[in-house]
């Protein structure tokens, strides 16, 4: 029941769609009809409004932390259970026909929250640290989610956080899912590069 309230929790905060809400406000094309389409931070930014995606990236990936931290305070399962919540809110929102984003700020606000539980900060900073590497290296911000992504629940079965591990597997599924016309376009060489306007 415990891990039911904090899954419903996390997917209420998870499914409040930032960066639609914030491009709304300010008064820029709808979201979902540029670039890839996607209501995440990446395709904000090929509106041309840094300041808009980076406010879409702190709210999207802080709906996440908000959700774990308090849930933490019940122990690592019901934070668990939040941060899949988040990340279902956030992929699939209701308030949106189910239609929301790729998943990857918000995955990334679990993984700082987790940080609370013995799980600790290393997925968080390990992800940061191969989403940055690889987006300076190559410029493609999907590229960059995929490795990163991977990283955590790697890590995870590593540390035999066996747990956490399964959870992260299963989302780090989702996002990979989620990213399958990425995937495509950059296995065709067409993926656009951060920044682009593709
Ligand atoms: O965070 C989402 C990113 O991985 C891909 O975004 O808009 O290029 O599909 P986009």
């Amino acid at each position: 029941m415990l891990l039911l309230v904090f899954l419903v929790l996390g997917y209420a905060l998870g499914s409040i769609p930032f960066g639609l809400l914030i491009t709304r406000v300010a008064g820029t094309q709808d979201i979902r009809s540029i670039g890839s389409g996607n209501i995440g931070a990446t395709n904000v930014l090929r509106t041309g409004r840094k300041g808009l995606a980076a406010a879409t990236l702190l709210g999207d990936a802080l709906k996440g932390t908000l959700a774990v931290v308090i849930a933490a305070r019940w122990g690592l399962e019901p934070a668990l259970a939040a941060a899949a919540g988040a990340f279902l809110g956030h992929v699939a929102p209701v308030w949106l026909g189910f239609k929301g984003g790729k998943g990857v700020a918000t995955f990334l606000g679990g993984l700082i929250g987790l940080a609370a539980t013995p799980v600790g900060w290393v997925p968080a900073l390990l992800f940061a640290a191969l989403w940055l590497g690889c987006a300076l290296a190559t410029k493609y911000s999907s590229a960059s989610a995929l490795l990163a992504s991977a990283s955590a629940p790697a890590w995870m079965a590593w540390a035999g956080q066996r747990e956490a591990a399964l959870v992260y597997a299963v989302l780090v599924a989702l996002l990979w899912w989620k990213h399958e016309a990425n995937i495509r376009r950059l296995l065709a060489g067409t993926e656009g590069r951060i920044g682009s306007k593709g």
